[in-house]
């Protein structure tokens, strides 16, 4: 990120590790838990109605958000993804990416979206100082768009906004694509033939039993090592390097030179040893884990000031053992989570 004015705490602040040796090194942010679509795997409609949404007043507002950011960058943090819900639906967005890219310590700015709203954004954000964008793509029928997004999204609007975003020079993009067995794991060549086509990269998800309403059964998940083999018998893979160290998705070339394919195996291969993420929600709760019942409200110590957001933060770290995908069908595991859209996945 730019250097601006230099962090009084940067250097000074201890990084914290958790009860399981882990430091704090990444940050997601939720902007918004609004969502213009209504994905069965996320936030199924029937569920959870169609005027979802907390009020503005309750949201941090992008002094907070900064503050926030300074914080835990003081704690440890170099890579900060923006999250929803749908974090276009957030008013004013570039302006708080460029407050955030000016941050010094941040390694990486980046972006989860659905895509829907990118064609209008997608110059502010680059301008702002974004460094990086994922789109949410599921399947490349059109139809079937419809019906994973709940019937509120259109594929071609999703297109238009990856292509604008290239445009604005964000490259390569990536793409998330949650396989859901006979939903759409029939899509997986033509994605990555189309993510191959324009220099992006496809990472394909296991689905996960995240949240509290979305009707997961293990019959559905599509194991990645399936996944790989079937990619693998049309275009030869070969596995790669991490990028850094706890990097969800595990990485493959084509041997042909085009490109690389990621895959997020939490379900069939967890990585929580590895797991270095706090997550925060649009109203100020801290989730040490995806799969957290509760979060740790950190308004209260923001509205005091970085110092004692500092403290909150790495006394709330230093207690964490989460470990859910490690559990998952134990009875450790606890069954109770929280919703994946108010923190962003
Ligand atoms: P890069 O910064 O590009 O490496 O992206 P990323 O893989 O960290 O971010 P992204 O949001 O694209 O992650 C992809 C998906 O992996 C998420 O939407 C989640 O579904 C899943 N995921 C990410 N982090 C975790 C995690 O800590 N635990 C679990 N169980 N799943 C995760
Ligand atoms: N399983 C796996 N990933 C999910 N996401 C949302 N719900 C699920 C789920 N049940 C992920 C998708 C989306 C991101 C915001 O969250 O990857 O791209
Ligand atoms: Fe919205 Fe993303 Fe959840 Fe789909 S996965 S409902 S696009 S927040
Ligand atoms: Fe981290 Fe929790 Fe995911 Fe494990 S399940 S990798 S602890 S967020």
């Amino acid at each position: 990120m730019s250097a601006c004015l230099p962090h009084p705490l940067l250097h000074t602040a201890a990084h914290p590790q958790d009860l399981l040796g882990r430091p704090l090194h990444d940050l997601r942010l939720s902007v918004i838990d609004a969502c213009n679509f209504r994905c069965p795997y996320c936030m199924p409609a029937e569920k959870v109605g169609p005027l979802h949404g907390t009020d503005a007043g309750s949201r941090l507002s992008f002094a907070q958000m900064e503050t926030l950011v300074r914080g835990f960058v003081a704690l440890g943090v170099r890579k900060l993804r923006i999250t929803g819900g749908e974090p276009l639906l957030r008013k004013d967005l570039p302006t708080l990416i460029a407050r955030l890219a000016a941050i010094e310590g941040l390694d990486d700015l980046a972006l989860t979206t659905n895509g829907s709203l990118l064609a209008r954004h997608a110059k502010a954000l680059r301008a702002a100082g974004l460094s990086r964008i994922t789109v949410s793509v599921d399947t490349l029928d059109h139809e079937g768009f419809r019906v994973l997004s709940g019937g509120r999204g259109e594929l071609h609007d999703v297109l238009d906004g990856i292509q604008a975003a290239r445009d604005a020079g964000f490259s390569p993009i990536k793409f998330n694509c949650v396989v859901q067995r006979g939903v759409n794991d029939d899509q997986l060549l033509p994605l990555v033939d189309y993510a191959r086509r324009h220099g992006d990269v496809m990472r394909f998800i296991e689905y996960m039993d995240v949240g509290t309403c979305n009707g997961w059964r293990r019959e559905r998940v599509v194991p990645s090592r399936e996944i790989h083999a079937a990619i693998h018998a049309r275009w030869s893979l070969r596995p790669l390097d991490a990028n850094y160290r706890g990097e969800v998705a595990k990485r493959h070339a084509f041997i042909d030179g085009q490109g690389e394919v990621g895959f997020v195996s939490s379900v069939s291969a967890p990585f929580c040893g590895d797991c270095h993420r706090a997550r925060v929600s649009a109203d100020g709760r801290l989730y040490t884990c995806l799969f957290a019942g509760d979060g740790h409200d950190v308004r209260e110590a923001l509205d005091a000031g970085e110092a004692a957001l500092i403290e909150r933060v790495a006394g709330l770290w230093r207690r964490r053992g989460d470990r859910y995908s490690e559990q998952r069908g134990r009875d450790a595991a606890s069954r109770r989570h929280v919703e994946m859209f108010l923190i962003g996945g």
